[in-house]
C-alpha cells in the first residue's frame, strides 16, 4: 500500500464488534488505527480534570481548541497521548464513558477533532472507527464499512464479556445501557450514527469470530 494513500472507514453500534475489526484491519493492512472515540475521551479526560464544568459550551470549546491530541503505533494497538502526557487506559474507565456526550454532542468540538482526523489522514494511509468518520470526516473514502448486529446480539456478547471479567451485571442492565448509547449515537445534531452514502453494512450477528468478519471485509477491498 506504497502507491497512494488509502482510507477506510469503519462506522457502527457500539458492541457490533467494529473496534476489534478495525483494530485487526489495521494491523493486517500495515496503516494507522485511527481511533476517533479515543479522541473524544481523551478531550473528555482533560476536561473532567479541568475547572471547567460539563455544561460550559464555551469553556469546553476553548479546551478543545486548546488540546493536543496525538496518535501513537505503539506494540498493543494506538497509544494516545493529551498535552504530551499518555493517557492510554485512564481514558476508557466509565466515567469517561458516561461524559462523553457533553464533548461529543457540541458541534464546534467536533470540528476541531475531526480536522485532526483529516489531517492524520491526509499524510498517511488510515482506518478510521467511529460514529461519523464515513459520513462526516471522511465521506470520500476509498472503502466505508458499517458494521452491526441485532440488539439480542450486541447484549449476550457485552454480558459475556463484563461477566468474564468478573463484573456484576444482569443482562437487562447490559441491553438498556447498550439501547441508551444507540440512542445517543444516532441522534446526536452532528455526526449522527448513520449509514454512508456508498456504505458497505458487516452484520457481525453471524459470527463472533473476528477472522471471519475480517475475512468478509477484505473481500470488498481490491
Ligand atoms: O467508540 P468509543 O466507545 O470509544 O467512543 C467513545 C464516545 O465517543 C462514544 O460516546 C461516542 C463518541 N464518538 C463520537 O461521538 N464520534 C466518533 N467519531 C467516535 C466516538
Amino acid at each position: 500500500m506504497n502507491e497512494k494513500n488509502i482510507t477506510i472507514t469503519m462506522d457502527g453500534t457500539c458492541g457490533s464488534g467494529k473496534s476489534t475489526i478495525a483494530k485487526r484491519l489495521a494491523e493486517r493492512l500495515g496503516v494507522i488505527f485511527l481511533d476517533t472515540g479515543a479522541m473524544y475521551r481523551a478531550i473528555t479526560w482533560k476536561a473532567l480534570r479541568s475547572p471547567i464544568e460539563l455544561d460550559d459550551t464555551d469553556g469546553l470549546i476553548r479546551l478543545a481548541r486548546e488540546t493536543e491530541i496525538r496518535l501513537n503505533k505503539g506494540d498493543e494497538g494506538t497509544r494516545v497521548f493529551v498535552d504530551g502526557q499518555e493517557v492510554t487506559r485512564v481514558i476508557r474507565t466509565p466515567e469517561i464513558t458516561n461524559a462523553v456526550k457533553f464533548l461529543a454532542d457540541i458541534p464546534a468540538v467536533r470540528e476541531v477533532l475531526v480536522e485532526q482526523q483529516r489531517e492524520i489522514a491526509a499524510a498517511r494511509s488510515v482506518v478510521a472507527e467511529g460514529r461519523d468518520t464515513g459520513t462526516v470526516v471522511f465521506p470520500d473514502a476509498d472503502y466505508k464499512f458499517y458494521v452491526d448486529a441485532s440488539i439480542e446480539v450486541r447484549t449476550e456478547r457485552r454480558f459475556k464479556e463484563f461477566i468474564d471479567k468478573g463484573m456484576e451485571t444482569t443482562r437487562e442492565e447490559v441491553r438498556a445501557d447498550l439501547e441508551k448509547r444507540d440512542h445517543a449515537d444516532k441522534t446526536r445534531p452532528v455526526g449522527a450514527l448513520r449509514l454512508a452514502e456508498g456504505g458497505i453494512v458487516i452484520d457481525t450477528g453471524e459470527t463472533d469470530d473476528v477472522e471471519v468478519n475480517l475475512k468478509n471485509i477484505l473481500g470488498h477491498i481490491k
